[in-house]
């Protein structure tokens, strides 16, 4: 979750088959722009669709913005340049909790909520498997101060590691976390890199995201980008995940962006065999 953009890609690190779990969890916050067109076809691809940056300007489709942020052929210098910005504004970040949730520290308990109610319907469904004694592991990337690590997700991993390119905030990671670990529960690495991800076979991908209302949000500041549910679902499909499982967050302040978490899965979900009664299956149906 979070006011900066989703980042798919693979990580650099060895070995890469460690993480059963990769969590992309930061918060939102508030952003109090509108985009004022408004999308008439619902059939559009919904990366297709208009967008605002930050200072109002208005794109009519996500390409048209990418363009102007990093040249027409995706320029690799802009590319990085792009990324870099974006870490320097967290590197002008105070180094705390309210630091990373852009003032709104006390929004903590009602993510973390949230996400640990998701959380337990994963880990039941995709990683126990009724087994209690799995040695598990993640990677909570983008992990800021180690907010979620810290509230979350050592109570449940035997293993934390971290990824934060930021290394002040890293840092406060590291001593936040100090007091935390346990002989069966721990933080074990802090990668202070920029996020790139691979995943073991059966693992998956948490994003916990800021949605914009349609369309696509710029912030030309910390060069985030808040997008749609429909964007997000055609972003994951183009990526080759698969969507797993979806909630929504509940009870952030209004003024918030909605907020959603996404469980991705690299392998195609197992599919579930539903039975139907003879009745009901030979039954006329509306084609919904
Ligand atoms: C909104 S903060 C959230 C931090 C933490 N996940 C939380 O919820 O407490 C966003 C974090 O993403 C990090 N970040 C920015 N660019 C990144 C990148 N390219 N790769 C990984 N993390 C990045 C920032 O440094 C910052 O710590």
């Amino acid at each position: 979750m979070g006011k900066r953009p989703i980042r798919i890609r693979s990580l650099p690190l060895q070995p890469p088959k460690r993480y059963l779990a990769a969590v992309d969890d930061d918060v939102c916050f508030a952003l109090h722009r509108k985009c004022v067109r408004i999308n008439l076809e619902e059939s559009l691809d919904p990366m297709e669709v208009c967008g605002v940056d930050s200072e109002g300007k208005e794109f009519n489709s996500a390409k048209e913005m990418w363009r102007e942020e990093i040249g027409e052929e995706g320029d690799e210098t802009k590319k990085t340049q792009w990324y870099r910005d974006g870490v320097s504004y967290w590197e002008g970040v105070e180094a705390s909790v309210d630091g990373v949730l852009g003032g709104y520290g006390h929004v903590n308990d009602a993510d973390i909520i949230g996400s640990e109610v998701f959380l337990k319907i994963l880990l039941q469904e995709r990683l126990l498997n009724g087994e209690t004694n799995q040695h598990l592991v993640a990677l909570d990337c983008g992990s800021g101060v180690g907010r979620i690590t810290k509230n979350l997700l050592i109570r449940y991993f035997n293993e934390v590691d971290l990824v934060e390119p930021v290394a002040q905030f890293l840092d406060a990671a590291r001593k936040n976390l100090a007091s935390t670990a346990s002989e069966t529960h721990k933080a074990t690495n802090f990668f202070c890199v920029p996020l790139q991800g691979c995943l073991k076979p059966g693992g998956f991908f948490v994003v916990k995201e800021n949605l914009a209302k349609q369309g696509f949000v710029l912030d030309k500041e910390d060069r985030s980008i808040t997008r749609s549910d429909p964007y997000f679902k055609q972003l994951f499909r183009r990526c080759g995940l698969h969507l797993y499982q979806t909630k929504d967050q509940k009870g952030l302040p209004k003024e918030l962006f909605a907020v959603k978490m996404y469980a991705l899965t690299v392998d195609t979900p197992p599919k579930v065999h539903i039975t139907r009664s003879k009745t009901s299956s030979n039954r006329p149906q509306i084609i919904k």
